[in-house]
């Protein structure tokens, strides 16, 4: 069987094919027929900037003598392939949920100290406030579409100084949005809504001086973190409020699809799904965020992440699922197009994620021009001046999303 890897997973002895992909149309994908000899082959794949790769577990050495691994992976990509959800709808466009925009801020702000005084009371010594909390996710569950999607515009607004709260929060915005658009039922939302609240709840019992290190964390310290889905799930079962499944999430949101996750190195069908899409929007929304050690990437290049890691961290059809979700592009991202214009990504279709529509704000000389819509679908049929080149970090462009969003508004 082939499989898509990421090449930083390869394995002397693993055989990598091409499956028929044209390697110039194709960057970043290493395409060869051969069975990788040591360690050196692989670092200079991956020192070549190649990031993903395919192996044919047919052939090579490596799966000769791992029949169970072989036999589990390829059980595993049958039975994902199989699992079927319901059709992705076409989600609102930008001004419908620029429309909603006034309303989600008023709510975002009123569930989040909703959400920080339900949970101050544990550090008092005083029992969590679950109702309190089934009920700002069933909130979350039952508003508009609209406003679902403003708020998922909202969460890559949030401020550092709250990433506890914030984070939390956003997981579970996130994550009860996703499993909308995958058409799950009000019970599967809440267990979603629920987990992605308290999924970092065991991060109260690792100490600040841990948690906030700017530097490199000893092997010791690395420990600890990695403890919290326990700590989380333990403090939890002492509410009966809180489900079987909940406390699954929080123990299961960092094991891996091919294994390497914490706390027990579960791997494939041992994770529960929804365990998965909590980890892929904690994924989403951590790495987009700036911390004391590191700074927060672009939303493309977190939805680019999470792509490499289909199959290894988080089975494919649920990562297409998010992608599909979310876009290549997600809504509300600055990009540059190859004839040097600046746009923000407005609209987007589930069938060309690679070509949504922009508003076009930022002249070649990064100078405000007359805002207009464009195809970039319609456009790439004619030319590739339109093809997007990169999407734009925050602090590379002057053309800051909140004002954007703010003048808008105003008209
Ligand atoms: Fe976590
Ligand atoms: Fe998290």
């Amino acid at each position: 069987m082939i499989v898509k890897i990421s090449t930083t997973s390869l394995k002397p002895g693993m055989y990598v094919t091409n499956p028929g992909l044209n390697p110039h149309a194709n960057k970043g994908i290493f395409l060869a027929e051969s069975e990788i000899k040591d360690h050196n082959e692989i670092d200079a794949i991956v020192g070549g900037n190649f990031t993903v790769t395919f192996i044919d577990t047919e052939l090579g050495s490596y799966f000769a003598d791992k029949p169970q691994i072989k036999a589990e992976i390829e059980k595993l990509y049958t039975l994902f392939a199989e699992v079927k959800y319901g059709e992705e709808k076409k989600r609102a466009s930008f001004d419908v949920i620029i429309a909603g925009l006034g309303t989600a801020e008023q709510q975002y702000s009123r569930i989040l100290s909703q959400y920080k005084s339900a949970i101050s009371k544990i550090s008092n010594n005083n029992p969590l406030d679950i109702a309190a909390c089934e009920d700002l996710v069933r909130q979350l569950i039952d508003q508009h579409e609209s406003i679902s999607l403003a708020m998922t515009i909202l969460t890559q607004l949030k401020r550092f100084d709250d990433y506890s709260y914030t984070h939390s929060l956003n997981v579970s915005i996130l994550a009860t949005a996703f499993g909308k658009h995958l058409d799950l039922g009000s019970e599967e939302l809440m267990t979603l809504g629920m987990a992605g609240l308290f999924h970092d709840i065991g991060t109260i019992k690792i100490p600040d001086k841990i948690l906030r290190k700017p530097g490199k964390l000893t092997p010791g310290e690395m420990a600890e973190i990695q403890k919290h889905p326990v700590y989380g799930s333990d403090l939890l079962s002492r509410y009966s409020r809180i489900s079987a499944d909940v406390l699954k999430i929080v123990n299961e949101h960092h094991e891996k699809f091919m294994g390497g996750g914490y706390p027990k190195n579960k791997y494939g069908d041992k994770i529960n799904s929804k365990s998965y899409m909590v980890g892929i929007v904690d994924t989403y929304d951590s790495v987009r965020s700036d911390r004391v050690y590191r700074k927060g990437v672009n939303a493309h290049k977190a939805v680019s992440l999470i792509f490499n890691s289909r199959n290894i961290s988080y089975p494919a059809f649920l990562v297409d699922s998010f992608v599909k979700y979310i876009g290549v592009y997600p809504i509300g991202s600055i990009v540059e197009l190859k004839n040097g214009l600046k746009a923000i990504v407005v609209e987007q279709f589930s069938d060309s994620l690679l070509h949504p529509i922009v508003r076009v704000m930022l002249d070649e000389n990064n100078r405000y021009c007359e805002p207009a819509d464009v195809n970039l679908f319609d456009m790439s049929l004619r030319s590739d001046e339109y093809d997007i080149v990169r999407c734009l970090d925050k602090s590379e462009c002057r053309l800051r999303l909140k004002a954007y969003l703010n003048r808008t508004r105003r008209q």
